[in-house]
């Protein structure tokens, strides 16, 4: 993979550079409520409009449907760029149409736009080669060069990720160099003890990298909404708690091969229950009950891992030389449901070992608990797409830069 540093060495004064960014942060009206991965992008951006590039910034956000969506538009994670850069950024409110033409034609060296939302255009997103690769042309029409930066979006074979990169010279920015050393020592040469710990929904979306790491990790410790069709197929019941029924099978075999492998597969043995989902609005109390984890009543759901299990956690991960983490332990959201997903944060801070935050909640999870992200080796910008690596899939956003 050629990196931006081989780009900066050959010089890149008056050159139009087209970084494809990943911008999509969560945003409440006009204002961006986690700007981490606009942070993670700066030094790429940065950098180049140092070494005098005209800089255009392009992304996706949210999933419109091909058509403009205000709801959607990437004008407000612009102007946080420009706040965070400390120079204005100019806003294209298109992305191939004559705004961005405009934008682009306007840059001096050194200077940055943003384009519109990428998703606008069917394009970017279609399953039809021709039409993306259309979308492709007419956005290399814009620039010059090709830094693909956006990690968290690197596992979608979108026009801009993958297409683009093949009609331009093409250059991994520093986020996607460093997010992909990280994961090689996730994946190459992993110190050990390695344990992962895994929350979030759905069972589904873990299985494939649960079935990855069986091979590689040496302790698996699983919370949040998935946990609960792994307690089903040990036999015990979950109440109205969040079940994948259909996954009870998969899981059973899960159990079964990290027994046969030695890789210590561990479960809650006490969980927060209610009868009520919280209200994440008003945040009311919510008045949990305390159970063990083969004691759910009938009907109640589980919220969130007990003290118990949170003991047990904590001493699951003091020794681990390695630590990969994906996915909050409970509806953290809520604060009387906070305690697990805390819990776990605590004990990645107060730990020696190499602790990677995959992306998504998790990430956002620790950063509005108030932890210093400085704490953690390594907080991923990617949730599918660091769950995507550690399964050993080919990412076509860093195929695409490899070629
Ligand atoms: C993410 O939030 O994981 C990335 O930005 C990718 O977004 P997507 O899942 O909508 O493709």
């Amino acid at each position: 993979m050629k990196t931006i540093d081989e780009l900066l060495r050959q010089g890149v004064e008056g050159k139009r550079v087209f970084v494809r960014a990943d911008l999509n942060v969560p945003q409440d009206g006009t204002t961006i409520t986690d700007d981490g991965r606009i942070r993670a992008v700066l030094p790429t951006v940065k950098a180049l409009a140092e070494a005098g590039a005209k800089v255009v910034v392009a992304s996706h956000l949210g999933r419109p449907k091909g058509a403009p969506d205000p709801a959607f538009t990437l004008r407000f994670a612009a102007s946080r760029l420009g706040e965070l850069l400390g120079r204005p950024v100019a806003f294209a409110g298109d992305t191939i149409g004559s705004e961005a033409h405009s934008a682009v034609a306007g840059l001096e060296n050194g200077q940055v736009a943003v384009l519109e939302n990428l998703r606008f255009n069917p394009g970017e997103t279609s399953k039809d080669d021709a039409e993306r690769a259309e979308f492709a042309a007419r956005l290399a029409a814009l620039a010059d060069v090709y830094v693909g930066d956006g990690f968290g979006a690197v596992h979608r074979g979108h026009a801009s990720v993958y297409d683009l990169p093949r009609l331009l010279p093409a250059y991994a920015g520093y986020l996607i160099a460093t997010e992909v050393g990280v994961l090689r020592k996730l994946t190459d040469d992993v110190r050990r003890p390695y344990v992962v710990v895994l929350g979030g929904a759905k069972v589904s979306d873990k299985l494939g990298v649960i079935d990855h790491l069986l091979e590689k990790a040496d302790r698996i410790l699983i919370g949040g909404g998935m946990a609960y069709t792994f307690l089903k197929a040990k036999g015990h019941e979950v109440g109205i708690s969040l079940l994948q029924e259909d996954q009870v099978p998969a899981c059973l075999e899960y159990l079964a091969r990290a027994e046969k492998k030695g890789v210590e597969f561990v479960l809650p043995v006490d969980v927060l229950v209610s009868s009520e989902f919280p209200d994440l609005k008003t945040k009311a109390p919510a008045h949990p009950t305390l159970v063990a984890s083969d004691a759910i009543p009938a009907d109640q759901e589980g919220l969130d891992i007990g003290p118990e299990t949170r003991k047990l956690y904590a001493s699951k991960l003091a020794d681990a030389a390695t630590v990969f983490w994906n996915g909050p332990m409970g509806v953290f959201e809520h604060p009387d449901y906070a305690e697990g997903t805390k819990a776990v944060a605590q004990a990645l801070v107060d730990s020696p070992a190499f602790t990677v935050v995959g992306g998504g909640d998790s990430a956002a999870a620790v950063r509005t608990l108030g932890f210093d992200e400085e704490a953690f080796g390594h907080i991923s910008t990617g949730g599918g797409a660091s769950l995507e690596y550690l399964e050993g899939k080919t990412l076509p956003g860093l195929a695409a830069l490899e070629d």
